[in-house]
Formats: C-alpha cells, structure tokens, sequence
C-alpha cells in the first residue's frame, strides 16, 4: 500500500474473524447434536436505511453460515418507542430466540436505550444493555459490546501487549468508545478517553501505544499524530469505505494498523455470532467450549 512502512503490520479482520466463525460453527454442531436444538438470533431492524439493511443482511448470512438460525423482525419507520419495547419484550420472553440483535441506529422518535434495555440481560449478544455494560466495566463474565469486544479479539490475535500500555480512545457512544476504554484498561492499560470538547487532542494521540479511533468522520485522525510503531485501530466506517483514520499516512509512522474496510467491521459480525452461539450454550445448559 502506498507509503506503508515495510515493517507495518495489517491487522488482518477479516482472516481474524474467520477463524472465530470457524470455531463457532464447530460449537454451533455440538449444540445441535446435544440438544436438537439450533442457536437462534433475532435481528430487529426499525425503517429501511441502507446501511442498517446491509449491516442485518451480513449479519443473518453469518448466522447461517455457522449453522444458527435468525429469525428477520422488520418494523416500519413509524414505530413508536411503545411499539418497540413490546416486540422486543416478547423475543426476550420466547425459550426459542437466543440471542437478540436490534440494528443501530433507531430513527429518531424511538428512545433507543428504552428499546436496548428490552433485551433481557442474558440474550444481550450483541452488548448494548447497561446490565452488559456493567458487566464489562466490572470485568465480569457477559456479553461485551460487539465492536470493541471484537477489537480485543484482533489484537489478542496478534499478540498486542496492552498491559502497561497507553491506550487512547477516541469517541465515547455507549456502545463503542466508553466500552472500548472499559476493555482496555480490564487489560490494564491506562486509558485515556477522548471525545468532541477535549483539548489538543493530536498531543494526546501522540503520546498512545494504541489508539482507537471511534469518531464518525471520515480520515479525522491524521498520520503525524501517531506515534512511531504505535497502534491502530480504526472503528471508523464512513460512506465511501473510508474509516476515520487517514489510512496511509498513519501507517508510514503505525506498526500495527487495521484496514478499513477488512479490519474491525467483520470482527465485529464474528464477535456478533460468536456470543450468540454462547448465550445458547448457556440457555440451554450446557458447558461452553
Ligand atoms: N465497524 C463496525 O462494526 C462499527 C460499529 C459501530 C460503529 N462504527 C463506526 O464507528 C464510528 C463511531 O461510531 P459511534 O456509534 O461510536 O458514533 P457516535 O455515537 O456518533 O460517537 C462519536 C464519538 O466521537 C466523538 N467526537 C465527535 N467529534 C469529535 C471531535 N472533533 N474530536 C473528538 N471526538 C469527537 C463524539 O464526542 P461527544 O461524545 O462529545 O459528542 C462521540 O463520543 C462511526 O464511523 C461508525 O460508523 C463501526
């Protein structure tokens, strides 16, 4: 790639990602076989946005990639919170769903922490809830936030030493910079967190071993405020393919980076389909592997 420093290491999502699908198909058979049982994920997708239709579409193909079943609940632009809450109250009840994904974002009538907190705790498998939250925040056993639990897996798949490190996350939604930050220093780094009324924000880049760029903007994070072999993950994915970081510049100075796209969008899919092949193990009864 254009400019990259020979010694620059892709973090490889998408290689990364199958190998945890892999892996999860196998625990998917053995629950099958066991149980006459097959995993089940609903997805719930509130209006037509392109993207959201997209992101649900990968996300079910997954699901029977690995031999899950999903079950498509697709509700009009008009919904009302009321309305939401009440669907997803009755998937949270039903002994056949498992796992229970609602597409973000909501259009805008809806309270979407109201609809999140519908998820019963234990079919959270995508990490939305603030039971889920706190779990991670106390690094308790659960259901972590999809991207940033994903964004562990890549960088415990190449061996990233995060103790003592600085990690610098940039963005603070409650389902990506805040539970990223979380995760991160339950690795003990020490966390900085960043968001829109932080001041000198490239100093504070500068200064991080990892950095996490979780912003909504496209190439926003600039290649002279990384660090020499620092690095990077990009959560960013603005229309275009284009992540929030300015890929090529970053990776002359990064000694790690993740591409976009190919980097953490597919591990948080696998990480999706992973923790609901797990929240089934655990409905029903038996032992994860
Ligand atoms: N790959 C995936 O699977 C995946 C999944 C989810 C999201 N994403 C992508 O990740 C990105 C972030 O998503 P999100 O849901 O976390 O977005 P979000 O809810 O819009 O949050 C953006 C965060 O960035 C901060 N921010 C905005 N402008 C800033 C600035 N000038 N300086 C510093 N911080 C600034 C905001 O700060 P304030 O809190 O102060 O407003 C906020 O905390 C988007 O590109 C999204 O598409 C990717």
């Amino acid at each position: 790639m254009i400019g990259m420093n020979s010694t620059t290491t892709i973090l490889d999502g998408k290689a990364v990602s199958q190998q945890v699908l892999d892996a999860c198909a196998q625990r998917v058979g053995k629950i099958t076989q066991q149980t006459g049982v097959t995993p089940c994920l609903a997805t719930v997708l509130v209006g037509e946005d392109p993207a959201s239709v997209t992101y649900v579409r990968m996300k079910r193909k997954r699901c029977e990639a690995v031999g899950m079943k999903s079950v498509k609940i697709e509700m009009s632009a008009d919904t009302t919170t009321r309305q939401l809450v009440e669907k997803i109250t009755q998937l949270s009840q039903d002994p056949a769903i498992h796992g229970i994904l609602l597409q973000h974002p909501v259009p805008k009538q809806i309270d979407e922490r109201q609809a999140f907190e519908a998820i019963a705790p234990e079919k959270d498998v995508d990490g939305v809830t603030i039971h889920s939250f706190g779990t991670t925040a106390f690094n308790l056993p659960g259901y972590g936030s999809c991207t940033p639990a994903g964004i562990m897996r890549l960088l415990e798949a190449y061996n990233v030493s995060i103790a003592g490190s600085h990690g610098v996350v940039i963005g603070r939604s409650p389902i990506l910079g805040k539970p990223m930050a979380m995760m991160l220093l339950a690795a003990d780094a020490t966390v900085t967190i960043c968001h829109s009324k932080t001041r000198d924000l490239p100093r504070l880049v500068q200064q991080a071993d990892i950095v996490v760029a979780a912003v909504g903007r496209p190439e926003f994070v600039k290649g002279d405020w990384i660090k020499q072999g620092a690095v990077v993950v990009d959560a960013g994915y603005n229309a275009g393919n284009v992540g929030d970081v300015a890929f090529d510049a970053a990776a002359e100075r990064a000694g790690m980076i993740t591409p976009v796209p190919g980097g953490v969008g597919p591990m948080t899919i696998a990480t999706l389909i992973d923790q609901t092949s797990i929240a089934a193990a655990r409905q029903l009864g038996l032992a994860i592997e």
